[in-house]
């Protein structure tokens, strides 16, 4: 196991003395070269669709910052994109769908085996990446979870509190069940590409998980959590899944045991003292300091740094952010965090 990655040993379940560490949008609008290459690339989807640029802005925070983890440079959407629904992103505002809210919205998407033609750039940019990162660095692709996805698709933007996505499953329950099915047949076809290019590593982000209520949730974020992993793992047994059920709060105690995913990746909401002792138990968690600290630095985020570290010092853990960090963030406190988590470790053993 030593000459394993750093990420692949904490995701087998081994404690180790520092953790790994990466961060979510790790790529961003944060870092001087990001925006560079983002303004050779013209708008953030020709970035996400050319391989050469998603590769270069992947590699970026790894060079500067060594990070033992690049997480593909790429955008949940696109999956909805690969299906045939029109996508685009208003600046500073966000991401534009058109809607998905009738049957014959529905009758317009395409069949799953279509989308590959879509996302074919996205599986040579997986494979740029496999060649072009440093050998201890471990390469994570990912999707978005189908509720979190079907919730941009029904509303065609980000909403507040999901509310059209909730409408849709009381007023049209098959419908948006069928959508669902398509989103997770989608999926694990995406992932298993990604993983076939070199991905060693797969996340599923459901960032809208902590809206879904008693059976909701069972039945919209961690059922098709568990269907993803389940085929994901017949396919391609030895490649680790993280599940990200973002803001599930009790939710997340046996997760990772429904639902089969390695590693549960825990937002800044989770107290870190709770989680080890409910959530850890079960094996790898990542988390989960606050994106805040990213921006504000000082004491505190070398206070609460040290406190996730030591907290779950005990067990498998990543070190990561509870979720991306912010474009206004100051790169130099992305150091502070870094040297900090190895520093307490250090001092701690
Ligand atoms: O983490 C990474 O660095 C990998 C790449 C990545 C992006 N988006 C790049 C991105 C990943 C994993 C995502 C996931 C994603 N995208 C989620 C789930 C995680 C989360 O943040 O909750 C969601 C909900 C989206 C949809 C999305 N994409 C939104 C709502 C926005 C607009 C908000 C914003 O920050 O501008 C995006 C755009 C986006 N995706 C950017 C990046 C780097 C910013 C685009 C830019 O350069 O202007």
């Amino acid at each position: 196991m030593a000459d394993q990655k750093k990420l692949l040993r904490a995701l087998a379940g081994e404690t180790q003395a520092i953790p790994p560490i990466w961060m979510m949008r790790q790529a961003g609008r944060y870092l001087p070269e990001y925006r560079a290459t983002r303004a050779q690339a013209g708008d953030f989807l020709s970035l996400c669709y050319n391989p050469e640029l998603a590769a270069e802005v992947t590699l970026q925070p790894i060079r500067r910052y060594g990070f033992d983890a690049a997480i593909l440079f790429a955008d949940i959407l696109l999956v909805p994109q690969a299906l045939g629904a029109d996508l685009w992103f208003v600046t500073g505002e966000g991401p534009r769908l058109s809607t998905m809210t009738t049957q014959a919205d529905f009758d317009k998407f395409r069949p799953v085996d279509d989308i590959h033609e879509t996302l074919n750039p996205i599986y040579e940019t997986v494979k740029i990446l496999s060649q072009e990162l440093p050998k201890e660095t471990t390469l994570i692709g990912f999707a978005g979870a189908p509720w979190t996805v079907a919730t941009y698709m029904i509303a065609g933007r980000g909403t507040k509190d999901q509310g059209p996505a909730h409408a849709l499953m009381q007023e049209n329950t098959a419908l948006f069940e069928a959508l669902l099915d398509r989103i997770t047949l989608a999926t694990i076809e995406y992932l298993s590409k990604q993983i076939e290019a070199g991905a060693e590593v797969v996340k599923i982000f459901d960032s809208w998980a902590g809206s879904l209520k008693g059976d909701a949730f069972e039945k919209y974020a961690l059922e098709p959590c568990r269907q993803i992993t389940a085929a994901l793992k017949i396919r391609h047994p030895h490649v680790p899944v993280i599940g990200f059920p973002r803001e599930a709060g009790e939710k997340y105690v046996g997760f990772a045991k429904a639902t089969g995913v390695d590693c549960v990746a825990l937002d800044n909401s989770v107290d870190p003292e709770w989680a080890a002792q409910h959530v850890q138990v079960d094996g790898c968690v990542q988390g989960n300091l606050a994106s805040r600290h990213m921006v504000s630095g000082g004491q505190e985020l070398v206070d609460d740094t040290r406190r996730i570290v030591r907290a779950f010092g005990k067990g498998a853990h990543i070190f990561n952010l509870g979720h991306g960090i912010t474009p206004d963030a100051d790169p130099d406190n992305v150091q502070l965090m870094i040297d900090t988590v190895r520093e307490t470790t250090a001092s701690a053993s």
